[in-house]
């Protein structure tokens, strides 16, 4: 595995939707530090919508914490959102998912 290939791994959001809820969870095939140092400070989820990305909910996150979040889907309306992922040493990554 190159390293740029470990890097987009480790950050890439992994979105799982069960039936009551939507879990995010950064680095889920390789698990991403959240040191001090180095760490997942924010995770975004936005909507696309017909004026353009919404964004519906910012989760900060601390060291220590484990990078994964979860909405209830009865907090979201149906349609398409963008998950971002910041590291603070790496930049943005993101996903999408569809309820
Ligand atoms: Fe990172």
């Amino acid at each position: 595995m190159t390293g740029l290939q470990e890097q987009a791994k480790k950050h890439a959001p992994g979105v799982e939707v069960t039936d009551s809820q939507v879990i995010i969870n950064v680095g889920h095939e390789i698990e991403h530090p959240m040191l001090d140092a180095h760490l997942i400070e924010t995770i975004d989820v936005l909507q696309f919508t017909k004026a353009g990305l919404l964004r519906v909910k910012t989760f900060t996150l601390k060291a220590g914490e484990k990078p994964e979040v979860t909405i209830e889907l009865a907090d979201l309306k149906p349609g398409t959102y963008k998950v971002q992922a910041r590291c603070n040493l790496h930049g943005t990554f993101d996903n999408d998912f569809v309820i």
